[in-house]
């Protein structure tokens, strides 16, 4: 039985609030020494139908898109929508953004009683100007006062674990990953991702691992990996570098939701699978499209928004320039399978 039933059943027979002692599966898995491989937050992208896709494939924990706190205090329709999760996606973090402690603890326990999330997770590094501009994401890097009041607000208002993703400081000057990590420790995180990238390096240059590294040594608390993860050896890499407790995917991920399992073989000293051949890769194509079409339920939006993820899966294929193109113009699921279809048959026959 998961914690949380347990935690259910106790509170039924005692008529007392369940205080939690079971650790809950993904602070537990954090601890065994796997190295869980995470689904990274991305707006746009980890969405419901991505984010089971990954756990089907591999991804151990995942996490939303970042949520505005303010969209969930005024309940927001389509803040709410961002919120929603199947239970197959569990262990599943919400994360949410915000740059006034008060509000976000005022969010956070919205989410903890409406959606009951595995864990809520705040997000200290999206570098997006509209956001930083507000403080929220990265901007509250400048103040790391503002920080920590931020992670003692919702700590102490919620009952499920709280985490936090940072970047490695607001500018290069100020690039201090090892002060911003001790504080939210400090604070009361507990679990810190390291995207180590500054806010304004954006997505530009590499992720500096090293600093990962020295982030695991400085804290107590588990430390996630994040940034340029692109091969199942990467995620080897990455873990043998930082001794990092798990590693976390984005970019990577796209059009390739197969990278979690060829990351966990690397991970486990096992042979890692190949790339998926054109069948294998449309299969997951065509997966991937009917869960974002049950979960969307306007066909056409849903293929119109699916369009980002043709583009990736296509990306780098033979004649893939002009597949994408029609594809692009598709407005049914049924529409692309037809050329789905006719492009592998054709590369069939080329390689046949
Ligand atoms: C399209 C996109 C959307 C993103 N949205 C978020 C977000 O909502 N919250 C967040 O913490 N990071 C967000 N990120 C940053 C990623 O979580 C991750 O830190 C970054 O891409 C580095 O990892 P990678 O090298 O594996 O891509 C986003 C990244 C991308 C590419």
């Amino acid at each position: 039985m998961e914690w949380r039933g347990k935690a259910a059943a106790i509170e039924q027979r005692s008529g007392f609030r369940y205080i939690q002692v079971m650790e809950p599966t993904f602070l537990s898995m954090l601890k065994s020494g796997r190295t869980p491989l995470y689904l990274a937050p991305q707006a746009g992208v980890s969405e419901s139908p991505f984010r089971r896709l990954c756990r089907g494939f591999g991804a151990d924990v995942v996490v939303s898109e970042f949520v505005s706190a303010e969209g969930i205090r005024r309940h927001d329709r389509r803040t709410h929508g961002y919120l929603q999760f199947d239970a197959a996606e569990r262990p599943i973090g919400i994360q949410i953004f915000g740059a006034d402690p008060a509000g976000m603890a005022e969010a956070a326990v919205l989410v903890e009683e409406l959606y009951r999330p595995d864990f809520l997770d705040i997000n200290f590094g999206c570098p997006v100007k509209k956001v930083v501009n507000r403080n929220g994401g990265s901007g509250c890097l400048r103040d790391l006062d503002l920080v920590q009041a931020i992670i003692r607000a919702v700590r102490g208002a919620i009952s499920i674990p709280v985490t936090v993703k940072i970047r490695s400081g607001w500018s290069e000057d100020s690039r201090n990953p090892v002060e911003i990590a001790r504080r939210c420790e400090d604070a009361g995180a507990e679990v810190l991702t390291l995207h180590a990238r500054s806010r304004t390096q954006m997505y530009s240059g590499v992720a500096n691992w090293d600093e990962i590294a020295a982030v695991v040594e400085a804290l107590s608390i588990p430390v996630i990996g994040n940034g340029d993860v692109w091969t199942g050896a990467d995620a080897l890499r990455m873990r043998e570098h930082t001794r990092c407790d798990g590693v976390m995917i984005a970019r990577g991920s796209h059009g390739a939701p197969w990278l979690f399992t060829q990351a966990r073989a690397a991970l486990d000293g096992l042979p890692v699978p190949a790339e998926p051949d054109v069948p294998e890769r449309f299969r997951v194509v065509r997966e991937h499209a009917r869960l974002a079409i049950a979960f969307e339920r306007d066909e056409e939006k849903a293929m119109i928004e699916f369009r980002k993820h043709l583009g990736w899966y296509t990306k780098g294929l033979p004649n893939g320039r002009l597949l994408r193109q029609e594809l692009f113009a598709v407005s049914t699921l049924a529409e692309a399978e037809v050329l789905l279809a006719a492009y592998q048959e054709e590369s069939l026959a080329v390689t046949a």
